[in-house]
């Protein structure tokens, strides 16, 4: 996650004319994801609701197999992006794959600590749509119960936590530069709830993507340099103790003018509900 680019820094830790080079060469970047460093550590413990999916049979054992974030909403209640299950990610169908899990607890994705639970169910929103990506939602349920302050409450329609300006904390393991580096031990990054408009301008149904409001939300900075990024989908953003979407898609990761695009939590809470 939530990268910004280390590329100045290497810059300026290179000889002086290879630096030059770089600079002069480099395309124009989208400017403020080169400066600004995104995320920063978090822990399990201030944010126990931040959970890892994974499957060591597919993505090995390593990172405890982990490929998506998702959060804990009840106590054997955790959400995650539809997507994450897709045969695109997995490489199969999420039936085929028999070692699901949910790890809670584990800061550091090389460690053991934490605990692992097996799934009892996996519900993946029907409704979803590779083609714009509205409702992107699963539900999986554990098989055995965690203490209920694990859960973190669902932001409701309506609710302040969705105003634009707020301050908005997104979390997880994934890539912290946008090159391929996922992150070993959990991290967060604050940004803003962006206005649907924003949104809208950015990924106007063209090939960047077709934002649609009704069921997700926009939240970035406006010179970009802070986001979510490939790993951390399915993932918690979280505004004023509440959740209010998962990490879905964005153009990129961190550009100026290309927000993350979060799945709008108020908008799938009964179908959570039903299949929880
Ligand atoms: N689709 C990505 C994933 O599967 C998440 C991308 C989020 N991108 C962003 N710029 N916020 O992990």
């Amino acid at each position: 996650m939530l990268r910004s680019s280390r590329s100045l820094l290497t810059a300026l830790a290179v000889p002086l004319a290879a630096a030059l080079a770089i600079v002069l060469t480099a395309p124009a970047p989208a400017t403020a994801d080169r400066v600004v460093i995104g995320g920063h550590p978090a822990r399990t413990v201030e944010a126990p609701w931040a959970v890892a999916v994974a499957s060591r049979a597919i993505f090995g054992d390593k990172r405890s197999g982990q490929f998506c974030g998702g959060a804990v909403v009840g106590p054997t209640t955790v959400v995650t992006a539809a997507h994450c299950l897709s045969g695109g990610v997995l490489g199969k169908d999420w039936r085929d794959v028999r070692d699901l899990k949910v790890i809670i607890g584990r800061n550091d994705l090389r460690k053991k600590d934490g605990v692992e639970y097996p799934l009892a169910r996996v519900w993946v929103n029907p409704a979803y749509e590779g083609d714009n990506r509205a409702g992107d939602i699963a539900v999986l349920t554990l098989g055995v119960a965690v203490p209920a302050p694990y859960a973190i409450r669902m932001a409701g329609t309506g609710d302040q936590a969705y105003q634009p300006g707020e301050p908005a904390s997104v979390y997880g393991w994934g890539d912290t530069e946008g090159d391929g580096t996922y992150a070993s031990s959990l991290r967060t990054a604050t940004v803003r709830v962006l206005a649907d408009s924003v949104c809208e301008s950015a990924y106007p149904g063209n090939a960047e993507g077709d934002y649609d409001p009704r069921s997700m939300v926009c939240a970035g900075l406006p010179d970009g340099g802070r986001d979510a990024c490939q790993g951390d989908s399915g993932g918690p953003l979280v505004v004023r103790g509440r959740l209010v979407g998962l990490v879905s898609w964005g153009s990129g990761c961190a550009m100026a003018g290309r927000p993350g695009v979060y799945t709008r939590i108020s908008s799938v809470a009964g179908l959570v509900a039903a299949h929880g």
